[in-house]
């Protein structure tokens, strides 16, 4: 099955309004493939998605870095899934490691708010990824399948689900993974969700890469086949980002 090309920008936290302004003007002059080729969404913090998503380009979608874990309520601090759908936002990123790691959120809590976000209709980039010190101990695999395992444990459909694989090691670090390496984990996970979800969702599910992307190096990774896109944090917030969209063709 086809897998249409998937470029997710995440701005992380970074931004002024002027800022954010200026890279939306950036991405709305920008010669792309169409949407029919590669489907973009860009990722502002939370104050800043209404801004965006009124200035930025039709064919382009966004979406929040997180959202809360079930229905909003007495939760300080928190936006929830359905203020989400009240904005029009169409997207969600859940389970990124930096949540995993500085506010411990665990496989099963990003698996809970996988399945409470599409339940409330948004669509999701579920992010996954092993650190540095696991893969050096040969786990890479158990720990992407615990962390995929979670996930599917908790959903009903894998249809409005985008699968993010960011090695820790990689996310920020300038350390990208190799293209070798990127596809083995790919294809290892369609695997994994072969053997334990279904042959059906593993042609069709995409599998995107993270971690150092940037327009010198996403040509040879966007060629693997397993690779079916990037998630990109630094590099979405310069105008190689537009090299980035264009290394789906
Ligand atoms: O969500 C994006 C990833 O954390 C990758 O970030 O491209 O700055 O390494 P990076």
């Amino acid at each position: 099955m086809a897998r249409k090309f998937f470029v997710g920008g995440n701005w992380k936290c970074n931004g002024t309004t002027e800022e954010v302004k200026k890279i939306v003007t950036t991405l709305n002059e920008a010669k792309v493939p169409g949407e029919d080729v590669v489907e973009v969404v860009v990722s502002p913090p939370y104050v800043f998605l209404p801004v965006v998503k009124s200035l930025l380009r039709p064919d382009f979608q966004v979406a929040a870095q997180n959202c809360w874990v079930r229905k909003g309520g007495a939760y300080t601090g928190e936006v929830s899934a359905e203020m989400l759908v009240n904005l029009s936002i169409p997207w969600v990123i859940i389970g990124h490691s930096e949540r995993r790691q500085l506010l411990n959120e665990s496989n099963e809590f990003v698996g809970d708010k996988v399945a409470y976000a599409l339940s409330q209709g948004l669509k999701v980039i579920a992010c996954i990824g092993e650190t540095l010190e696991q893969r050096e101990a040969g786990t890479t695999m158990a720990i992407v399948a615990e962390q995929t395992k979670a996930i599917a444990a908790k959903i009903p459909s894998w249809n409005n689900v985008v699968l993010a694989y960011e090695p820790v090691w990689a996310i920020g670090t300038g350390k990208v993974a190799t293209p070798a390496q990127a596809q083995e984990v790919h294809a290892d996970l369609r695997k994994w969700i072969h053997s334990n979800v279904s042959a059906e969702v593993a042609s069709s599910v995409r599998i995107i890469y993270g971690g150092s992307v940037n327009g010198g190096n996403c040509k040879e990774l966007a060629a693997q086949p397993d690779v079916d896109g990037f998630l990109v944090g630094g590099a979405s917030l310069k105008p190689e980002f537009i090299d980035i969209i264009n290394s789906a063709t």
